[in-house]
């Protein structure tokens, strides 16, 4: 068995010394499948992020981590110690051009629905060379996969930065049994089809050379069909989610993500843990919390989610001095001017709420931008209020990491445009991520709500985050193939 995805379960940084440290591969992918990915010995493909992976691949033959060189060289467990890691040693220029431009501009702002908002696409030549870029970064991980796999291996290949895998496969090797896994939502036909002609019909049909593309949510599945038939013409069942084109045929399915419960709290109970708790429960001195984990990422809708929390502040002065919004968030993907903005935008408006309304002895927004995942865990076991309100995600794990932690039982306010909301939607305050009223009035209705109706919600929905984890819908994708 393969797997190929853009980052692996283990990178590189560079120490002040010029050596090499290991880090745990970062994002909601990673978390997911390292642990179950080890466990079954798979080859994982990857591509080297940086000079720092690039030197580190390079130290070993053929760029390949075997399971001693993972464990030697990580500090921490990634739990993908029988993984064999094989990075990729792809170009800094065609990476920027498939990574950056084509993956993390055009495919994500299409598939959340920012273009226009964010980003003003304008396809010229500029984009024919990234869109190069693109289709060779895919072709050397199918051809990576096509030397490494066995006769009739299964190969699962992920996410948006690898569309054209499948197909590419499918024509190098067609003994290999593929299946594709979106991690993102997909976008509705009627946006997915202003991008270029050719564009468009190549990542569906690069996906359907696979024999099952998967997807987290019904949702993204449909729109999927929705495009393939728009687009490409190709025949669709709805009912039976299959895809009929170019004489094959391709099934899809829905494997919603979860959390395994068990070590997510074992995690959470660890020593370096417990110390961002106490420092932070010192810091609030008792006050209630409403918290949010995030990267910073346009289509998390920090921004909307703080002006949330200003109206709640505006409209219920029983909350100022009370309560503390506690936004933590990850950097992401700096390399964009886009993302820049946003991150700075996100910091402006903290700031002035901050300004309005703070005291001497109360900061109302807690806000801060860096790689901390201990921090992460330690404000979920403290938070009163979980707030999740992206403008569209294809699942969002912290919606099912919080309840699974918080000590006393949170409240979920969640948007109607996560993934998440399909499972979770019962127990969850469900709200429209643009309308930032009904967003401060869910916020107060959860600081307001009954602690045993919290607490209740709250063990129910730590229930269904934990109905799927990781392994159950990793054995979901490798089962479909058969
Ligand atoms: O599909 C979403 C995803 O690829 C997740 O793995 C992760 O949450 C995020 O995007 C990571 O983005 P990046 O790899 O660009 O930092």
């Amino acid at each position: 068995m393969l797997v190929a995805s853009n980052r692996g379960p283990v990178t590189f940084v560079r120490a002040e010394d010029g050596g090499l440290v290991p880090r745990r591969g970062g994002g909601g992918l990673v978390s997911g499948l390292s642990a179950v990915a080890g466990a079954t010995g798979a080859l994982w493909v990857c591509a080297a992020l940086g000079d720092a992976d690039r030197e580190a691949s390079r130290s070993v033959p053929g760029g390949r981590l075997a399971p001693h060189d993972v464990d030697r060289h990580l500090g921490e467990p990634v739990g993908a110690g029988h993984a064999v890691v094989r990075m990729l040693d792809i170009d800094a220029l065609t990476f920027h051009r498939a990574y950056d431009a084509v993956a993390n501009s055009t495919l994500w702002f299409v598939h959340h629905l920012l273009w226009s908002t964010a980003f003003t696409p304008v396809f010229g030549a500029p984009f024919t060379r990234e869109w190069e870029g693109y289709v060779a970064y895919n072709r050397t991980f199918a051809e990576a996969v096509a030397e490494d796999a066995a006769p009739g291996a299964k190969v699962l290949v992920q996410d948006y930065h690898l569309s054209l895998v499948p197909g590419m496969l499918r024509d190098l090797r067609p003994d290999l049994r593929t299946a594709h896994f979106s991690h993102t939502p997909w976008a509705p036909p009627d946006y997915y089809a202003l991008l270029p002609a050719r564009v468009a019909r190549s990542l569906l049909e690069g996906l359907l050379g696979a024999d099952h593309a998967g997807f987290l949510s019904v949702r993204w599945a449909r729109a999927f069909l929705d495009c393939a038939e728009r687009v490409l013409g190709a025949r669709v069942d709805r009912a039976a989610l299959t895809v009929e084109h170019a004489g094959r045929t391709t099934r899809l399915g829905v494997h919603p993500l979860g959390v395994d419960g068990a070590e997510l709290r074992e995690r959470a109970a660890r020593p370096d843990v417990e110390a961002r708790r106490a420092a932070l429960a010192e810091d609030l001195r008792g006050r209630r919390t409403v918290v949010r984990v995030d990267r910073t990422e346009l289509s998390k809708n920090i921004v909307r989610g703080l002006l949330a929390f200003r109206e709640l502040l505006r409209g219920h002065p029983e909350h100022v001095g009370e309560v503390v919004h506690v936004a933590f968030a990850y950097p992401s993907r700096a390399e964009l001017p886009e993302y820049r903005e946003y991150t700075a935008a996100v910091l402006r408006v903290a700031e002035e709420i901050n300004d309005e309304f703070g005291t001497d002895d109360w900061q109302p927004v807690v806000l801060q931008v860096e790689d901390d995942y201990a921090r992460s865990l330690a404000a979920y076991r403290l938070a009163d209020v979980l707030l999740v309100n992206p403008v569209r995600d294809g699942m969002n794990l912290v919606a099912k990491e919080g309840p699974v932690l918080a000590e006393d039982g949170c409240a979920l306010v969640l948007s109607t445009e996560a993934g998440a909301a399909e499972e979770l939607g019962g127990d969850a305050l469900l709200v429209n991520p643009y309308d930032v009223g009904e967003t401060a009035d869910a916020l107060h209705r959860a600081l307001t709500m009954p602690p045993e109706e919290r607490r209740s919600r709250c063990r129910r929905l730590a229930a269904a985050a934990t109905a799927v984890p990781p392994e159950r819908w990793f054995a979901a994708q490798v089962d479909a193939l058969g």
